[in-house]
């Protein structure tokens, strides 16, 4: 087996892939674009979504990539060996291109030629998926793996809980998958324990998925127009069984974060009690996260709703993690340039955005502190009103809700007083509000992008005539800084130094509506990013040298670089309407803006 750095396994995976003809494309934003449905880029697949159901990708029908990802799930969960928010996905794709035996034989060959990865394969296992009334025992993958030398008792049949990916949102390309599972060497936990077993004994680190079925909103699964190979490889674990550690965290991608958050407090990861080493984990993984985040292209920043939330809760559990392991205030923007050194060979956007992510981090835990001290102030007047020797858990929600005051800093500090807390009242308060903000959620995320497919190709094409007519009307500097579409509206981030007047507004409108009332056919041609540029074109152009790009034209009005979908006739749109204009943040507007019939 190879003992590979990070970056080696990143390199030589794309390597392979390469040499069986596959193009290498960069890892999309951790922010979907245009996609409703959810916050974040949860796997490999979800920018290729609209390939997956059909669309033509440029670089052709075989693609190789490594994606950012960010599974928040329940973050307060976060904080064990093998979990991390942020995440890498090594991947292989098949628009309609090989299937299953490539697939397989691919995979078999990476993981155990001497050439590649080298891995015993008496130490790998494999599950297959064993049918149901929507698809068919895999049977063909389970031979196939046996093809290649695997033995019969390698090899298990799971379910769709286990062996099933996808669709990313509630409707969309899924299919039966098969894994790849490494025996740790770990004790099996009884007779039978299997790879879907959460013992510790089998380590998940390779899914190929056969995506062949669109999920529909009725829950029924049609055949896709082409079959797909979607396939995600773990990064940091892949790196954990070739380096021999038993755990993420002490790989040299963690290795140098822990130095540093050491360093920082004086205290030791190897051989502290479970509690310490969990804090540790939990300041390492939050602060990459977040490093990541804010250094995206389209960079979050900490904030009350969204991404921005998300953001905010990973960086302020960092920082009450790290307090407890005695790092001392305003000092994380050192673990962040750790991890912004560490990766920036394979992410320069870290390093093209270093200032922004070590201000941001440095605002919040200013900003983090001071609602430490007012929160303890109003600690202090709880207690005074308290009846008997119980804080009562309307109060110590309103500490949370109102003053941002974590609740385990009013258990600890009630704990030292000799103090107690009604927990079960602050739970029952906490559900409530979760339960009313989570149906708010639900509301706005109704629908995947598959049903809201058409209105948001509408919106998206207003989105580009939006911008065309504020560079028309403010002066041609304007460049997007973010987009968000749902099914409701669009919302636009770009940059200008001022607030948009009125009758400016007016006459973006005016420039919109005019493109739309001349019914005009939206053009979509491909060419490599300079012929795009020259010709004139807006848009991101972050793209490697050479790489071909779509580019939406909306002849004499919008022409720009961009995935797609659009409508096909600007007609489709209807009316638009600028319904906000607001700061965003220092330097960036946002407009939010519908369409009417
Ligand atoms: N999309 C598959 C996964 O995330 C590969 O596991």
């Amino acid at each position: 087996m190879k003992n590979l750095t990070s970056n080696e396994l990143r390199e030589m995976y794309l390597e392979f892939f390469k040499s069986k003809g596959h193009a290498v494309i960069r890892s999309a934003s951790l922010i979907p674009e245009n996609d409703p449905t959810v916050l974040f880029t949860t796997a490999g697949m979800h920018p290729l979504v609209p390939y997956l159901m059909g669309e033509k990708h440029p670089a052709g029908t075989r693609l190789t990539d490594v994606q950012k990802c960010v599974r928040t799930g329940d973050i307060d969960e976060v904080g064990d060996e093998s979990h991390c928010t942020f995440f890498e996905m090594l991947g292989n794709w098949s628009l309609g291109d090989y299937f299953k035996e490539d697939a397989i034989a691919w995979s078999f060959e990476f993981l155990t030629s001497e050439k590649w990865l080298g891995i015993d394969k008496e130490k790998l296992y494999f599950t297959c998926f064993e049918g149901d009334e929507n698809a068919p025992r895999d049977t063909v993958a389970a031979e196939l793996w046996m093809k290649q030398g695997v033995s019969e008792d390698h090899i298990f049949y799971l379910g769709k809980k286990d062996n099933w990916w996808g669709p990313a949102g509630q409707t969309g390309p899924c299919g039966p998958d098969t894994e790849m599972f490494i025996d740790t060497g770990k004790k099996a936990c009884g007779p039978d324990c299997n790879p879907s077993c959460s013992c510790g004994k089998y380590l998940e680190i390779w899914n190929d998925v056969f995506m062949e079925y669109n999920k529909q909103q009725d829950g029924s699964y049609v055949p896709l127009s082409q079959k797909n190979v979607d396939t995600g490889m773990g990064l940091d674990r892949t790196i954990a069984i070739l380096q021999g550690k038993g755990s993420v965290y002490e790989t040299d991608v963690f290795a140098p974060i822990i130095a540093k958050a050491e360093e920082l407090s004086g205290e030791k990861y190897d051989g502290a009690d479970e509690e310490t080493r969990r804090a540790f984990r939990i300041v390492a993984d939050h602060m990459r996260c977040a490093t990541f985040m804010i250094g995206d292209e389209r960079g979050i920043t900490p904030s009350n709703v969204d991404q921005g939330y998300v953001l905010r809760r990973l960086l302020r559990r960092a920082i009450r993690f790290a307090g407890k392991l005695g790092v001392p205030e305003n000092r994380l923007t050192e673990i962040a340039q750790v991890v912004i050194d560490k990766y920036s060979h394979a992410y320069p956007e870290l390093q093209q955005n270093e200032k922004r992510i070590i201000d941001e981090i440095a605002k919040e835990e200013d900003r983090f502190q001071k609602t430490i001290k007012q929160g303890l102030k109003e600690f202090e007047k709880v207690v005074e009103k308290m009846q008997g020797d119980t804080i009562d858990g309307k109060s110590a929600f309103r500490l949370y809700d109102t003053f941002g005051f974590p609740i385990e800093f009013t258990l600890e500090l009630a704990t030292e007083r000799g103090i107690k807390v009604d927990k079960a009242g602050f739970d029952e308060a906490f559900k409530h509000h979760q339960e009313l903000s989570h149906a708010g959620a639900e509301q706005r995320f109704a629908g995947g992008l598959a049903d809201t497919g058409e209105q948001t190709a509408r919106l998206h094409t207003a989105t580009h005539l939006l911008l065309a007519g504020l560079n028309k009307v403010l002066g041609g500097d304007i460049s997007q800084k973010g987009s968000n579409i749902t099914a409701e509206r669009l919302r636009f981030d770009f940059n200008f130094p001022r607030k948009v007047e009125r009758d400016e507004l007016d006459q973006v409108e005016t420039f919109v509506n005019e493109a739309i009332a001349a019914g005009i056919d939206i053009a979509m041609e491909e060419m490599t990013v300079d012929e795009a540029r020259e010709k004139g074109a807006t848009g991101v152009f972050e793209s490697k040298y050479g790489e071909v790009v779509k580019v939406y034209t909306v002849p004499g009005y919008s022409m720009e670089i961009c995935g797609g979908p659009h409508a096909k006739n600007t007609a489709e749109l209807g009316k638009f309407k600028i319904k906000k204009e607001q700061s965003s943040s220092s330097g960036v507007r946002r407009i939010k803006a519908v369409l009417s019939n």
